[in-house]
């Protein structure tokens, strides 16, 4: 025979009854919701402790609407880029109240959709998302009417979704791909090509648009074999370093989507015994730790990462308490972090 001990709940009574409070004095301590003597306050938590209470923080949310979580949907935080800027909204959120639950979509929509109905059945009080960013990226406007649907504040990062009725935060991937492509010009490279992101992400286009941009006013085009595809990741720069070699291109810089990317192209380089930057200099974009503690550091395109973060997590606390007014489209400014992956081969073009 099986005999079961059901250990008794412990209700806000029991407590109220062993701090010798009423029931609402209770819930003021355990909701902090208003002042308490320190000395009842004191009491009531040793209470809690000693009869081991656990408020039902769902039955609460339920009631007041409110669940003091925020959701955050990135691509991978793998990625020291997405790693860092997940920090940086943890903490911050942290500091305001909020706990945060990460979800990666791997750049699926399937995952992102699923990501997305799981923090809405959860009642996050906002979202911060990094979509999928296919171009056009029809699967994140259903997913935005959804949440706007549910009435679930969101803000969008690192996506341009145009004139989509979301709060944007965006850093201005033109401009950094033309730094990118001005530096290496600047160096006297002219047989330069580029790594360019998964799909067709809107930060890598935007990237690509402004390389071009400044290629054209020098009189240069970037020819289609000049193009290859990575993954993001390491091993997606060193395949491309392969199909790059490949095709037997007389190369003296490559640029790449992402330091990511920029790391393993240096490394594909270097197992063909070619030197970084002796025989080919390499620029990635964003800036993360990894860039300036390989050998050579790379030359990069700095993005606001921690900024991003702050300003983000910001954005969407400010729509939380005010759902009103137009969404906002910020553009933040990159920067270029000389170090060592690029050598000059020539005098400056003119
Ligand atoms: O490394 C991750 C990249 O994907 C970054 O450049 C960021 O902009 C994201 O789009």
């Amino acid at each position: 025979m099986t005999v079961t001990t059901e250990t008794p709940t412990i209700t806000i009574k029991d407590i109220a009854a062993r701090a010798g409070v009423s029931i609402s004095t209770v819930s003021r301590v355990v909701n902090q919701s208003v002042k308490v003597d320190p000395a009842t306050e004191e009491r009531v938590h040793e209470a809690i402790a000693t009869l081991g209470y656990r408020p039902n923080l769902l039955a609460r949310s339920f009631r007041r609407k409110i669940t003091h979580t925020i959701g955050l949907l990135v691509p991978d935080n793998s990625n020291p880029f997405f790693a860092e800027m997940a920090r940086v909204i943890e903490d911050a959120g942290f500091a305001e109240g909020y706990s945060v639950i990460l979800c990666n979509s791997d750049l699926s929509e399937v995952k992102q959709t699923r990501y997305i109905d799981v923090l809405l059945a959860k009642r996050v009080d906002g979202i911060i998302l990094t979509s999928t960013g296919l171009i056009p990226d029809e699967d994140t406007n259903h997913n935005l009417a959804r949440i706007r649907q549910a009435g679930v504040p969101c803000v969008v990062i690192d996506r341009d979704l145009g004139d989509e009725p979301v709060d944007q935060l965006l850093v201005d991937n033109h401009e950094g791909g033309y730094l990118a492509a001005r530096f290496l010009l600047d160096h006297g490279h002219r047989a330069i090509a580029c790594v360019v992101g998964p799909s067709d992400l809107t930060p890598s286009a935007g990237r690509i648009a402004g390389f071009r941009r400044a290629l054209r006013e020098a009189g240069l085009d970037l020819p289609a074999d000049a193009l290859v595809r990575g993954n993001g990741r390491h091993d997606g720069g060193a395949r491309a370093v392969g199909e790059l070699l490949a095709r037997n291109m007389e190369l003296t810089a490559i640029f790449a989507f992402n330091d990511e990317m920029a790391i393993g192209v240096i490394g594909a380089l270097q197992r063909t015994g070619r030197q970084v930057p002796g025989d080919v200099s390499v620029v990635g974009f964003d800036d993360i730790p990894y860039a300036a503690a390989v050998f050579p550091a790379v030359t990069t395109i700095a993005q606001p990462i921690a900024e991003m973060g702050r300003m983000g997590l910001k954005m969407l606390l400010d729509r939380i308490r005010d759902p009103t007014g137009e969404p906002s489209r910020i553009l933040l400014s990159t920067r270029l972090m000389e170090r060592e992956s690029v050598r000059r081969i020539s005098a400056p073009a003119h």
